[in-house]
């Protein structure tokens, strides 16, 4: 869905229309943002971004993208020793210290979760439903299978596309009130507007992406981003 029509079904709303919008250089530095540079990604985002391809495969590259930034996001975590008995001898190994949590953003965090699952299929998968209002662009909360006690030493939060940023900061603050030491954002294509504003919101949290693109049109979908990643997933046209 690239264009948005009022409840009343008259004219479009143009949400984003005026609104000023920082440029692709002059967020690419931000701290604690990290934008895969990794050839195969850049092979599989392509084949994404594609409008030919379709729903079978957008989801199966959604999933295969998920598990490449699972990998680079979970390259600093933390590990413990523990002394295990190999088929020759003794010898000490390291395993993950602490739970990873996963919070598919729905529902087109679903298929970035399942990219996760494949690496760390041992993540607990907490469910978030955030729905952007097409008109306004605010985030509105419709499900939420968080729970109440955690033992995690991280939690991503996983969703496609980074827009306005306001699923995202929505989602983290969520979170937060969560006993959870260290939260991180997971993504694949990001806007300059969300990104910063995700950024200057939530300095604490990591953020892993895997294509920061040029702006966003009137109605907040990234451009050239990839079309609406939920419906392209699920073939809801
Ligand atoms: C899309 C996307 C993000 C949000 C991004 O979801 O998956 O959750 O929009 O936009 P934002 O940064 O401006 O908040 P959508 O609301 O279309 O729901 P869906 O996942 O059910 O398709
Ligand atoms: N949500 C999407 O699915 N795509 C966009 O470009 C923006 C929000």
């Amino acid at each position: 869905m690239t264009e948005t029509t009022t409840s009343s079904g008259g004219r479009p709303s143009l949400p984003m229309q005026g609104i000023p919008q920082p440029r692709r250089d002059e967020v690419l530095d931000l701290p604690r943002v990290h934008i895969s540079s990794h050839p195969v990604m850049a092979h599989k985002m392509t084949a994404l971004r594609d409008k030919n391809t379709q729903p079978p495969e957008f989801y199966r590259l959604v999933k295969e993208i998920g598990a490449l930034l699972a990998y680079e996001a979970t390259a600093t975590l933390a590990l413990e020793t523990v002394p295990i008995e190999t088929p020759m001898g003794p010898m000490v190994g390291e395993r993950l210290a602490g739970g990873i949590g996963v919070t598919p953003i729905l529902r087109a965090g679903l298929g970035l979760a399942e990219g996760f699952r494949e690496v760390i299929p041992d993540a607990q998968i907490w469910h978030l439903g955030l729905r952007r209002d097409e008109e306004t662009l605010q985030a509105i909360a419709y499900y939420n299978q968080l729970p109440h006690q955690v033992d995690l030493q991280v939690c991503y939060a996983v969703d496609p596309m980074l827009a306005t940023g306001g699923s995202a900061i929505d989602a983290i603050n969520v979170l937060k009130r969560r006993d959870i030491p260290r939260l991180c954002y997971v993504g694949i294509i990001a806007g300059p507007y969300g990104l910063l504003k995700l950024s200057q919101t939530h300095p604490d949290v990591d953020i892993y992406i895997a294509a920061l693109d040029e702006s966003l049109n009137d109605v907040g979908y990234i451009l050239p981003g990839l079309g609406d990643a939920g419906d392209r997933q699920f073939g809801t046209f």
